[in-house]
């Protein structure tokens, strides 16, 4: 099968990469000092099993040639790529972040450049294939299933850093979306470990787009979502770093909102005095607490409804029935 043959070839570059990166002089001046000086710990490196593609463009595919693998196969894991009829490496001198499946397999990489990325992508990540599906894969998901148990939680992050920041600092329950848009697929798989979902996005206007864009699809997935927003400038992975695993814990238990309600504010704050603006958030509102599964969460509707009339000072009954004319 297509699928075995291409966790073969992740695994055989798994081990590769993480060789380059402990055992090689020139993983070890590049990378190891890079992901040092940022501040990550050997544990967790070796947790995530953290790597490096040497800058030689033909570095990983010689060893492969070593094996049975087929180009084709090759070609279609992303680790190498066609030019002019020569294989090359895909990576070259990249940080090489292993993407786990829930079983602990490799099904793909995220490849981060050394520094600032200025010309080339900062990231470049496996290309579509049976193994890796963009729209399914949950970050870190591997290494945070039990403690997402435990805690009865899952933190949603963005990037790849952040969950290892985190795990270094002790919180184990979280999962990266990469980048920022969420999908049904990912909130679905999220629903299957716990219902409850805490959002922890950058505190930018991008990060804040992209939350209020995930809350009807979680909503609609039944999911209780709070959301954290990180301040500005900082990710979760920098701002656990600047003020470290105890403050940030502090911090998110603080300032975790209700992710209705959140929304409720910053829409009210832009309308400002504006009728028309106010009234467009009523009927916003009330078209997001109608996707809350009544079956499931009648109460929580209800206590939803409540509070949002109020802040929104519109008559309870009436807004009740705007809300279910948007059923
Ligand atoms: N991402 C990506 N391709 C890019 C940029 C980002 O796939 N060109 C994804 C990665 O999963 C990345 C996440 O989006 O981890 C968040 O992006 P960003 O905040 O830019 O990167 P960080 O994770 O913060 O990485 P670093 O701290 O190393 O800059
Ligand atoms: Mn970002
Ligand atoms: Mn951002
Ligand atoms: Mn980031
Ligand atoms: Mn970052």
């Amino acid at each position: 099968l297509v699928a075995d043959s291409l966790f073969v070839i992740n695994n055989f570059a798994r081990n590769y990469f993480t060789d380059q990166l402990w055992n090689s002089e020139e993983g070890q001046n590049i990378a190891l000092s890079y992901l040092e000086e940022r501040g990550f710990a050997k544990e967790v490196m070796e947790k995530f099993q953290l790597g490096y593609s040497p800058q030689s463009r033909t570095a990983f595919i010689t060893q492969a040639r070593t094996q049975q693998f087929t180009p084709e196969l090759l070609l279609k894991t992303g680790l190498v790529v066609n030019r002019n009829d020569e294989l090359l490496d895909n990576y070259r001198g990249r940080i090489i972040f292993p993407i786990h499946n829930n079983t602990g397999k490799i099904i793909g990489f995220g490849a981060r450049v050394i520094g600032k990325a200025e010309k080339a992508p900062k990231y470049i990540n496996t290309p579509e294939n049976e193994l890796y599906v963009k729209s399914k894969i949950l970050y870190g998901s591997y290494f945070a299933r039990q403690s997402i148990d435990k805690n009865d939680e899952c933190l949603l992050v963005e990037g790849y850093t952040d969950v290892i920041s985190l795990h270094q600092a002790g919180i184990e329950n979280v999962v990266a979306s990469g980048g920022t848009s969420l999908t049904i697929d990912q909130l679905r798989l999220i629903k299957k470990y716990t219902n409850n979902l805490t959002i922890i996005y950058d505190g930018d206007a991008a990060g804040i787009k992209a939350a209020l864009r995930g809350l009807d699809m979680a909503l609609e997935e039944g999911l209780d979502v709070k959301l954290v927003l990180i301040p500005d400038k900082e990710d979760p992975d920098s701002y656990v770093r600047k003020v470290g695993a105890a403050e940030f814990r502090e911090f998110v238990k603080a300032y975790k909102k209700d992710f209705i309600l959140f929304q409720l504010e910053v829409m009210l704050k832009d309308a400002g005095n504006d009728v028309s603006k106010r009234s467009a958030v009523v009927n916003h509102v009330a078209e997001t607490l109608s996707k809350i599964n009544k079956a499931e969460d009648f109460t929580k509707q209800q206590e939803y409804i409540r509070q949002c009339s109020g802040i929104l000072r519109v008559d309870e009954t009436g807004f009740t029935t705007l809300v279910n004319k948007y059923k």
